[in-house]
């Protein structure tokens, strides 16, 4: 199936509000289109670092700014969009095949990621060229009459 680019969104997770302190929650397959397997944070990351530079196959993920604030960029071979995110409540839907980078890590921030499914490196396409190179061979398949 091809995906787009238009696909991922930031989703207003539920917030509960309170002198206290606020409090977010998230259930898998219910606030996210996908059952979660999986969490991973990224933190202690230094100034003017960059993660990701890989797409995933079939593995959804939903990309949280714990602290902090950091950007997203997400490319599906076409059409390129930067994601801004500076709030724990809201989330990044990522659909499989896409190309990310994150970059822009404020000093102190955490980047939580929920995953559909277990690490597995097989599920990973590190290299840019062949994922461009995919990308274009499924327009290709799309543009057959
Ligand atoms: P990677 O996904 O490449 O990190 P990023 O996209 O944030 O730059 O993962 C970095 C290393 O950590 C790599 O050797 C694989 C390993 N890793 C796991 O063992 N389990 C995991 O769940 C993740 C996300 C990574």
């Amino acid at each position: 199936m091809k995906r787009s680019v238009n696909d991922c969104v930031i989703l207003d997770l539920p917030k509960i509000s309170d002198a206290r302190g606020n409090l977010t929650f998230i259930e898998g397959n219910s606030h996210i289109p996908f059952d979660i397997k999986r969490v991973y944070y990224l933190y202690d990351v230094p100034g003017g670092a960059e993660r990701g530079e890989h797409a995933h196959k079939d593995l959804h993920q939903l990309i949280v700014a714990i602290s902090g604030s950091f950007d997203v960029i997400l490319n599906d071979g076409h059409e390129e969009r930067r994601f801004h995110l500076n709030r724990s409540y809201f989330g990044l839907y990522v659909c499989p095949m896409m190309w990310r980078g994150l970059d822009n890590f404020s000093s102190g921030s955490v980047c939580m990621v929920l995953a559909s499914d277990i690490y597995d490196e097989n599920d990973y396409i590190r290299e840019r060229e062949v994922f461009f190179q995919l990308a274009q061979d499924e327009q290709n398949d799309h543009s057959i009459p």
